[in-house]
């Protein structure tokens, strides 16, 4: 039986990249894809998840549009890495598959409350906008998740928008807090480990020479948004930070981590959105998260470059 998920994203190469490596395993069966404000405004996100399903011939894939904005914040985007577009490297052709007319909000408690208990698994590689808003609107849905496993936070590598807070956390600490803290079975993927998967040229050059369009339009994606990371990394390569989510769904093994307890900072400017992880366990708080680390990258690029020739 293919384990049921809902991804929650802001594409963002990364996580068309991370949608692509989805929709291609059989292992998984993707439910829907709800959108939110935050690499780029809602309307481009949702524009450019759909374009991503047709660019994998799953038109078929319902795309959902969601909250506009952070709970309570102003919205913060990142232009700066992924493009005007957000899917900066290649023109891809306008989407023809409809948005569905439903809030991305209610898709998420309606298909929690119709899904069986302990069914679902809930993906979010943006924001954490539409998770912790439907949590809000019905408290009910929260004991029916299965798992989130999300791209968020750091530890020992910092912050990527500011010194102590990566990009998804630092959207929406608030967002953020009331999923950290609502006791649901949490997976975090933070910058510790996706900073080791970065997208060298030999990775790149497999992705391009996959037969078909996706291998290529990926090559293109990583070429354009591993500038970024290049300059201000002195990397060889950018980090491919959203598949790290489904890939630990696929071959949970290719990680490493532990059971910690992580909080959010929600009041400090200085620090606010930082994933304040207590890797040492100096708190005594139980631990709410399994904060993931480190992982085989060879495999996981090699996992990834598998399944897309798939499509
Ligand atoms: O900090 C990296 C995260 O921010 C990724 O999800 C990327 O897509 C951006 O949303
Ligand atoms: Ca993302």
């Amino acid at each position: 039986m293919p384990r049921k998920i809902i991804i929650d994203t802001d594409p963002g190469q990364d996580d068309a990249v991370a949608i692509l490596l989805a929709l291609a395993s059989h292992e998984l069966e993707v439910l829907g894809l709800t959108c939110v404000a935050g690499n780029v405004p809602l309307d481009l996100t949702v524009r450019n998840a759909r374009i991503v399903c047709e660019l994998a011939g799953r038109p078929d894939v319902p795309v959902f549009a969601g909250c506009d904005r952070p709970l309570s914040r102003d919205l913060v985007t990142a232009e700066y890495v992924h493009g005007k577009t957000g899917l900066d490297g290649i023109t891809l052709p306008d989407p023809v598959m409809p948005v569905q007319d439903r809030h991305a909000v209610d898709f998420l408690i309606d298909t929690l409350r119709a899904e069986a208990p302990g069914s679902v698994t809930l993906v979010p590689i943006g924001p954490l906008t539409n998770i912790a808003t439907a949590m809000k609107r019905a408290p009910d849905i929260i004991d029916r998740i299965a798992e989130i496993v999300l791209m968020g936070g750091g530890c020992f590598e910092g912050g990527n928008v500011t010194p102590a807070a990566e990009f998804n956390i630092y959207v929406d600490p608030q967002a953020a807090d009331i999923v950290f803290r609502a006791g649901v079975r949490l997976t975090v993927m933070p910058l510790d480990v996706t900073h080791k998967a970065l997208t060298t040229r030999p990775r790149i050059e497999a992705f391009r020479a996959l037969p078909g369009r996706v291998g290529p339009a990926v090559a293109s994606w990583t070429d354009f948004f591993e500038r970024f990371d290049m300059e201000k990394y002195g990397s060889e390569g950018a980090p491919l930070h959203d598949p790290c989510t489904i890939a630990y769904l696929l071959q949970p093994d290719l990680f490493r981590g532990r059971h910690i307890h992580v909080a959010i900072e929600t009041t400090s400017e200085l620090t606010m959105g930082m994933t304040v992880a207590d890797w040492w366990g100096v708190t005594r708080r139980a631990p709410n998260t399994f904060f993931v680390g480190d992982l085989d990258a060879d495999a996981f690029y090699s996992l990834l470059t598998a399944r897309l020739a798939r499509l």
